[in-house]
């Protein structure tokens, strides 16, 4: 049994995938944990399996974090309950199906709220506790595609993750340089194993990509807690994605964009087959 530590972490996007798993893992280690999401029936269920297996405390709370008062509705439960939060895990996530020309605005503005703005609204909201209580511990979940060039299709995916990377950096040093003791991290993953490619719809695209490329969630999660209680601002987890970070740095930018979107026309072909 895990020894508690009563610190709370909040975990968005918290009903399936990387989400369960961080929120398997920060139990493990002692933590309560708030989870969040839309799919209460998941949570619940995963909230039992926790109490049960690492008698820590839950807290379940349903709510699209595409509803612009999500944030606030999510903070004041947990105020209720009387808990405040030690870390934050932003990691609820999708990616947009079809392209930027057809998909409507309403669309694209949900994307920008659940990716973008959600995170940094409850980044915001619950520094303040964190510097009176001298600690905090952020993981944002990025993507190695907010390195990689922009490709077609997933238009907007790889700008908002790249914003999540820049976000993470600053404000880790933000808080370095306030000498507080708050951890940022942005955690960026390649392919891997969870419900993302089911729920966008491109999981026969996907089949396409090799083995090497795919991660499980156990690793990709642990990676990112142990960056950020070390105080790394990003992780990237893997070799592979390792790899394909480092050349996307190095490689010439137009030889980049032109592998990254020939790839992506192989895939498209190859998931026609
Ligand atoms: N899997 C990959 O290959 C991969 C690679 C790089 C980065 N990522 C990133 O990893 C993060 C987690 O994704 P995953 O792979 O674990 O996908 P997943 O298995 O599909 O899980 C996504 C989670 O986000 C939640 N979510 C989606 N829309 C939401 C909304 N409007 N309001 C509240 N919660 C919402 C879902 O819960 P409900 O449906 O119950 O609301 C679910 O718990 C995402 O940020 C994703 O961009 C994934």
């Amino acid at each position: 049994m895990p020894q508690k530590t009563n610190r709370l972490a909040l975990i968005t996007g918290a009903s399936a995938g990387l989400g369960a798993e961080f929120a398997r893992q920060y139990a493990a280690k002692g933590w309560d944990v708030a989870l969040t999401a839309r799919r209460l029936d998941r949570l619940a269920k995963l909230a039992r399996d926790i109490e049960e297996k690492y008698h820590v405390a839950t807290i379940v709370i349903s709510q699209d974090l595409a509803r612009p008062d999500s944030v606030d509705d999510i903070l004041a439960t947990l105020k209720e309950a009387g808990r405040h939060v030690d870390g934050l895990v932003n990691n609820a996530g999708y990616g947009v199906s079809g392209t930027f020309f057809t998909t409507d605005w309403a669309e694209q503005e949900k994307f920008i709220r659940v990716l973008y703005s959600a995170p940094i609204e409850l980044a915001h909201k619950l520094l303040p506790g964190m510097v009176e209580r001298n600690f905090g511990r952020i993981i944002n979940v990025a993507s190695v595609a907010g390195y990689t060039p922009g490709t077609s299709g997933q238009t907007l995916y790889g700008s908002v993750k790249a914003g999540i990377i820049k976000f993470s950096e600053s404000l880790h040093a933000d808080a370095k340089a306030a000498g507080h003791d708050i951890h940022c991290t942005a955690l960026c993953p390649g392919l891997t194993e969870s419900e993302f490619h089911d729920v966008n719809g491109s999981r026969e695209q996907m089949e396409a990509a090799p083995d090497w490329m795919w991660m499980e969630a156990k690793p990709v999660v642990a990676a990112g807690i142990d960056a950020v209680s070390k105080g790394q601002p990003v992780v990237v987890p893997g070799m592979v994605n390792k790899g394909i970070t480092t050349l996307t740095k190095i490689l010439p930018e137009p030889l980049g964009r032109a592998i990254m979107n020939e790839r992506s026309r192989r895939m498209r072909e190859a998931s026609k087959d």
